[in-house]
C-alpha cells in the first residue's frame, strides 16, 4: 500500500461522510442495504451505530444481493439517500440512471465488474490499489467512514475488526490482519478495547470445552484427534491437563501459561510423529481479543463473534445480530446465542447429509461440485463450502456447491478455494463473474471466495463453463476473453 492510494482512499472516505451528514441535516429518511455475511452485518451495525447517534431517520435491511426487484422497490419508496453495505456497487451504477432524485453512497471491498459513473461516492479499496480481500473489509470501510462522521465512533473499531475476521482477512503472517486492518486494530488497541496476541490458535478458545476445541478443528488438522472428541480428552488426561473444574468444563482461555505450553509441544510433537510438521506452525497465531466483553461468552474471542454475526445472517434473523454490533446485550445476546445453536445444527445436517453419498460431491477435471439443490439452505451453501474446502481430497481444485432458490427459479452457487490455486493465478471472484455473464446470472466476489445467482435451467452449462475457467486460469491463460 502506497501513500498517495491511502490519500486517496481517505478522499473518498471524507466525500462519503459529508454526503450522508447532508442528508442527516435535510432530516432525509436513509434506507442502509448491507449483505447477510458477519462482514456485512457487522458493516450495518456500525452505520446504524453512526446514524443512531445522530438521530438519523433510517432503517437497515439486510440482504443476500441486490438485483433489479430490489431497485423498483426502492425506486417506488424513494428514500432521500441509500447506503449499500459490502454490495451493490454496480447497482448503485443502475439506480443513479434511473433516478437522480435518491441519494447513493456505497461502501464496499468486492472487486468492481464494471466502471463507477462516478457521481456519488464508492468507498472500495480496489479503486485505489487497496487489495480488499485482506487489507480492509467492508465493515472496516464502514469504520473509517463512521469515524470521519464523529470520532466517538472509534468505540465501534472492534466491531471493524470482527468482520474483517468474518471475512477471512487474517492472512498475513500467522493470522494476522495487516493493511488497513491494522490501523484499526490500533484504534481498538488504544482505547482498552482490544488486545492482540500469539496465542494457541483453536477455534472456540472461550466458549468451547477444551476437548471439543481440539476435536472440532480442521485448521490446523490433528489426524486422531480432530473429529474424535474422547481421543482428544484421553490426550489431555495424558499431558495432566484437567478439562474440568468440578462441575465446569474449562476452555483454551482457562489454561495456565504452563499448562498452554505443554499443551502445544504435545501437540507439535504429535503432529511431528506423523510426519505433519508444516501443521505445527498452524498451531499458534494472532488471537484478538474484545477486552470489554464477558469472558465466556461468543463476543469476547474476534472470530467466535464473527460466526455468531454470520449465524444470525444465515438463519434469516439480521437484525440480531445488528442489535449486538450497536451494543445490545440483553436480548439480542440472548436470542443470537440461540440462532448460533441452530446454525451449527443445520451445518451438521447438510455436512452429514452430503457424506450419505459419494455422488453428492462430484469432482471434475478442475473442480468439485456439490449438488444442494432443493436439501440445503441457499443463504447456507457459502457456509458448507467454506468448510469443505479444507477438507476435500485434493485442496488445490476449488468447490463450487449450489442449492435452489426455487421460488425466484434460480439458483445460488458459491465458490471456495485456497489461498495457495489464487496465487497460482486463479480469481474465482472473475470466474463466477465471467460464467454467470454467460447463463444470463450474476456473480462476483474475491479471488479465493466468490459467489453467483444463475437461471436453473443454466446450472450444468454454468458448472461446464466454471469447470473450464479455473482450468484455463490454472494453465496460465488470460481470462476475459
Ligand atoms: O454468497 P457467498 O458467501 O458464496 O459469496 C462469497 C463472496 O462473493 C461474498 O463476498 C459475496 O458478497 C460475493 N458475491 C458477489 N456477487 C455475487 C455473489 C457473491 O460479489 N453475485
Amino acid at each position: 500500500m502506497e501513500g498517495k492510494q491511502i490519500a486517496k482512499f481517505f478522499g473518498d472516505v471524507s466525500d462519503a461522510a459529508k454526503t450522508i451528514l447532508e442528508a442527516i441535516r435535510e432530516d432525509g429518511f436513509i434506507h442502509v442495504f448491507s449483505h447477510l455475511d458477519a462482514d456485512g452485518v457487522a458493516a450495518a451495525g456500525i452505520i446504524g451505530k453512526a446514524l443512531y447517534r445522530l438521530d438519523a431517520r433510517f432503517r437497515v435491511r439486510i440482504t443476500q444481493w441486490v438485483d433489479e426487484k430490489l431497485v423498483t422497490e426502492i425506486l417506488q419508496e424513494k428514500p432521500q439517500m441509500v447506503i449499500f453495505l459490502d454490495l451493490g456497487s454496480d447497482y448503485a451504477n443502475l439506480l443513479r440512471q434511473k433516478t437522480k432524485g435518491i441519494k447513493v453512497v456505497v461502501l464496499d471491498h468486492h472487486q468492481l465488474s464494471g466502471e463507477l459513473s462516478g457521481d456519488f461516492p464508492c468507498v472500495n479499496p480496489h479503486l485505489h490499489g487497496i487489495d480488499g480481500a485482506r487489507e480492509i473489509s467492508s465493515a472496516g470501510v464502514a469504520y473509517f467512514v463512521a469515524k470521519t462522521i464523529d470520532k466517538v465512533n472509534m468505540d465501534l473499531a472492534p466491531i471493524a475488526i470482527v468482520g474483517a475476521l468474518g471475512d477471512l482477512q487474517d492472512k498475513y503472517d500467522q493470522r494476522m490482519l495487516g493493511g488497513l486492518n491494522e490501523k484499526i486494530a490500533e484504534d481498538a488497541r488504544s482505547q482498552g478495547l482490544l488486545t492482540v496476541e500469539k496465542d494457541l490458535i483453536f477455534f472456540g478458545r472461550e466458549t468451547r470445552p477444551i476437548h471439543k476445541t481440539l476435536a472440532s478443528t480442521t485448521n490446523p488438522f490433528i489426524p486422531g484427534i480432530s473429529g474424535e472428541e474422547d481421543k482428544s480428552l484421553a490426550f489431555l488426561a495424558s499431558i495432566d491437563i484437567k478439562p474440568k473444574y468440578g462441575d465446569k468444563w474449562r476452555a483454551l482461555r482457562d489454561l495456565s501459561e504452563n499448562e498452554k505450553r505443554r499443551l502445544c509441544s504435545a501437540l507439535a510433537e504429535y503432529l511431528l510423529s506423523k510426519g505433519l510438521h508444516y501443521e505445527i506452525s498452524n498451531l499458534i497465531g494472532y488471537v484478538y481479543t474484545l477486552s470489554k466483553e464477558e469472558p465466556w461468552t461468543p463476543l469476547r474471542d474476534g472470530r467466535e463473534f464473527a460466526v455468531l454475526l454470520n449465524a444470525t445472517g444465515r438463519m434469516d434473523k439480521p437484525s440480531v445480530g445488528v442489535a449486538v454490533c450497536m451494543g445490545d446485550r440483553g436480548v439480542a445476546l440472548e436470542e443470537a446465542s440461540k440462532i448460533l445453536e441452530d446454525y451449527r445444527r443445520t451445518i451438521n445436517k447438510y455436512l452429514g447429509w452430503i457424506m450419505e453419498k459419494p455422488e453428492r460431491i462430484r469432482e471434475m477435471e478442475s473442480i468439485y461440485v456439490v449438488y444442494g439443490e432443493d436439501f440445503i439452505d441457499d443463504k447456507i451453501v457459502g457456509a458448507i463450502s467454506s468448510i469443505l474446502t479444507t477438507s476435500l481430497p485434493n485442496p488445490e481444485k476449488p468447490l463450487i456447491a449450489y442449492a435452489n432458490v426455487k421460488e425466484e427459479g434460480i439458483v445460488k452457487f458459491s465458490a471456495r478455494t485456497i489461498d495457495t490455486v489464487a496465487y497460482k493465478g486463479v480469481n474465482l471472484g472473475q470466474i463466477m463473474q465471467m460464467a454467470a455473464e454467460k447463463c444470463w446470472g450474476k456473480g462476483g466476489g474475491h479471488n479465493v471466495a466468490a459467489g453467483a445467482q444463475v437461471p436453473i435451467e443454466n446450472v450444468e452449462t454454468f458448472i461446464r463453463l466454471v469447470n473450464e475457467l479455473v482450468g484455463k486460469q490454472l494453465a496460465g491463460e488470460k481470462s476475459g476473453s
